[in-house]
């Protein structure tokens, strides 16, 4: 039997950090050796470092370990990161110089242009873009992030559109969960029984993310997609699962059954590859005319797909649809472990 690759996670002790502990237990290609968060944690066990937050237990090899300075000195060579931006802006580039494939969650160099951002159903040959790196070409190392939780859910329902029928202009409104916020995130007494209508700097990533994730890559550069986005973001009282309400217009005529087939018949590369952490359905059309809501939706495909339902015309744009996705998995944890899992499958991980 081949061994597993080693992984280490920055971040370990927080959300996302925790959700890369509890995906990795059973993985069939990656196994956790490392673990990092800040000087609070470090020299602890991750027992008693992390406030576990998941309903799992955490996996007992795991519970053991300590937690290590978040320093490239005596890292594995594959590194999750779960950082706050301004923390990431920092560290990953350290780990990347020191020769780390560097799979990211955070915004701090998603839109750098040499920086691939990736969905690899949506756009797995943007990963190419790890050659034009400076790190790579040095010492080997490289980063690869995914998009912000909102916008995988957004750009996941809109590729087959765009495919399809071309997209040429998108508004969306979201409700997003409080653990969207990491750990402790929201105090209880600004959100139970409230919503706020303000997440710092989300619609800026939605807009700007989801043009770079449609974008066609052209030699060393993305060049964005050709529609127009408008983001609202708001923050709800619900545990885990972003809903989103959006309507578009399509460049191309297209009637209710067209559109539901193409988010159906949707498939790509992660399942033709049948990469471990890839649902058999990346998006999933439902009829009910209440759903997909959070309590009930949001684990559909171990948390990869993402649900869309109330399909209906729009009288200011054409079409009107409603969509979710799990934030801390499809959103955060899931999406990096199927961006290194493409990695692999591309030979990228040595
Ligand atoms: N939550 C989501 O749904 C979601 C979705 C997509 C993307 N993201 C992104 O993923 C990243 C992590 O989010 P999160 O929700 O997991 O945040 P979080 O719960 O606040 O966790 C932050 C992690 O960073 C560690 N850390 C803090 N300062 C550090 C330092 N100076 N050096 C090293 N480690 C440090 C913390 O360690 P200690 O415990 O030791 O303080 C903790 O492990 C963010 O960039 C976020 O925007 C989150």
């Amino acid at each position: 039997m081949q061994s597993k690759i080693p992984i280490g996670i920055l971040g370990a002790t927080g959300i996302v950090g925790q959700r890369f502990v509890q995906m990795l237990e059973h993985h069939p290609w990656f196994e956790v050796a490392w673990l990092a968060a800040s000087d609070r944690s470090e020299g602890r066990t991750y027992a008693e470092a992390v406030r576990w937050r998941l309903r799992t237990a955490i996996p007992e090899r795991v519970a053991k370990m300590t937690v290590s300075p978040a320093k490239p000195e005596g890292a594995p060579k594959v590194i999750f990161a779960a950082l706050d931006a301004a923390i990431a802006a920092e560290l990953e580039p350290r780990f990347a110089e020191a020769g780390c494939a560097v799979v990211s969650n955070s915004s701090a160099l998603r839109m750098a242009p040499d920086v691939p951002l990736v969905i690899p159903e949506v756009n797995a040959g943007h990963i190419k873009l790890i050659e034009t790196q400076a790190w790579r070409k040095k010492s080997g190392g490289f980063v690869v992030t995914n998009p912000n939780c909102s916008a995988i859910g957004l750009v996941l329902a809109l590729a087959p559109l765009e495919q399809h029928f071309g997209l040429e202009t998108v508004m969306a409104v979201t409700m997003q969960a409080v653990s969207g916020a990491g750990y402790p995130g929201v105090a209880s007494l600004d959100i139970l029984g409230n919503v706020i209508p303000y997440i710092a700097k989300e619609e800026e990533k939605m807009e700007e993310e989801t043009l770079k994730l449609l974008g066609r890559l052209n030699g060393s550069r993305v060049l964005p997609g050709n529609f127009t986005v408008s983001a609202q973001c708001n923050r709800v009282a619900v545990e885990d699962g972003h809903t989103e309400s959006v309507s578009v217009r399509l460049r191309k005529k297209a009637s209710a059954e067209e559109i539901q087939s193409a988010w159906r018949t949707f498939t790509a590369e992660p399942q033709k590859l049948r990469l471990p952490s890839a649902p058999d359905q990346p998006v999933m059309y439902v009829d009910a005319a209440d759903r997909p809501q959070p309590r009930f939706d949001a684990e559909r495909g171990a948390g990869m797909t993402t649900t869309v339902g109330r399909l209906r015309p729009c009288k200011v744009l054409e079409w009107k649809f409603t969509v979710l996705s799990h934030n801390t998995i499809r959103g955060a944890a899931g999406a990096a472990l199927l961006n290194a899992e493409l990695l692999k499958a591309q030979g990228c991980l040595g």
